[in-house]
């Protein structure tokens, strides 16, 4: 094999001095998904979570706009909100600094005794909110493309697969912690070349063979696509006749599985060189009741604890200190050389 195929340097999946620029190059500039809009039912609905590492709150104020604001008080720096609920403002449990649902500072106790200054620019720092139907996605660079840009043609060939993302039912949050580096659970999702050997029920359903799996790279969108394995047909009846498996750079997966409609979507989410959070938000359609939805959950759980003990041990293997890189299977694996050379490049910028 040529120098072209090695793997990224196995210190990248160890070192925190990496993984601290990965976050100030690749994540903080970019589009996070952080939930759906039905987490926010109605005006005064608040729900505390993260952007990437970025601590924020999700409100829908009283105009009914959704907002996503910075969790971080303007006085000394709180935490401003906790959980989820309903609230008139928000209010900082440290020294009572109140907030409107739009951000605004609206009082500050002994504020105007002691200080005269403009208190327009104390309120909740905005950010950036964008919506795919449902799909709720914060950004807190100024400088980033529009959501839209990041998406490319994927809300149209979410469409032609068959899935209505407009029409879709949120049913369930799945969360998991992987003692991994994040681009180990990337490159993990990124291939099937590893499926035949390690997930049975998986290539039950579908054809995970060279010739039929669809390995696609555009920019920032990894895409792979696959039919249903022949003869898994009846099971897999419904709308959607394909499956789908894309990452949006660096860590927003969204996977459709063939059969009645359905969508996850989640983010990988590093929290330490060999550690990473995730969670995946599963929506179905109309079409699909809760028996089918529950026999799509319990093969999606097998996959995953199937890929959780392969990440974990790549984990293990790359930081024996004694190989300095691997390689890639230059066909079946060239999404994860997209992918690295994204992180590479990423990483260049940095100087
Ligand atoms: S830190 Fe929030 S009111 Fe003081
Ligand atoms: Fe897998």
């Amino acid at each position: 094999m040529t120098a072209g195929t090695r793997t990224l340097p196995y210190a990248y999946y160890s070192e925190p001095a990496i993984l601290a620029e990965e976050q100030r190059r690749i994540f903080a500039p970019a589009w996070h998904y952080v939930g759906h809009a039905g987490e926010l039912p109605s005006r005064g609905s608040f729900k505390a979570t993260h952007a990437g590492t970025v601590p924020i709150v999700l409100v829908r104020d009283e105009q009914d706009t959704l907002r996503a604001l910075l969790n971080v008080c303007r006085h000394r720096g709180a935490l401003v909100c906790d959980g989820a609920g309903t609230k008139r403002n928000l209010q900082c449990p440290y020294h009572a600094w109140t907030y409107g649902l739009d951000g605004r500072l609206l009082r500050a106790p002994r504020l105007s005794a002691e200080d005269d200054g403009d208190t327009v620019e104390l309120g909740l720092l905005p950010l950036r909110l964008e919506r795919w139907g449902a799909l709720l996605f914060v950004c807190t660079s100024p400088q980033a493309p529009p959501l839209a840009e990041l998406l490319g043609d994927l809300p149209a060939r979410v469409a032609a697969g068959g899935v209505d993302v407009d029409a879709l039912r949120f049913v369930k949050r799945s969360t998991s912690t992987l003692e991994a580096n994040w681009k180990i659970v990337a490159e993990n999702f990124l291939e099937c070349y590893h499926c035949p050997v390690v997930h049975p029920g998986l290539i039950r359903a579908i054809d995970v063979s060279e010739e039929a799996y669809q390995l696609e790279a555009q920019g920032p969108r990894l895409s792979q696509e696959c039919p249903v394995r022949a003869g898994a047909e009846a099971t897999f009846e419904g709308a959607v006749s394909r499956g789908q498996f894309h990452l949006l750079f660096p860590g927003t997966i969204l996977n459709i599985y063939p059969g009645r409609q359905n969508l996850s979507i989640g983010p990988l989410l590093p929290r330490a060189p060999a550690r990473t959070e995730r969670f995946l938000d599963y929506f179905v359609g109309e079409d699909a009741d809760d028996a089918w939805f529950a026999e799509l959950l319990a093969l999606d759980d097998q996959v995953g604890e199937e890929d959780r003990a392969l990440v974990e041990r790549v984990q293990r293997g790359v930081t024996s200190g004694l190989l300095d890189a691997g390689r890639l299977m230059p066909r079946s694996e060239r999404l994860i050389a997209h992918f690295q050379a994204l992180v590479a490049r990423a990483l260049a910028g940095s100087g």
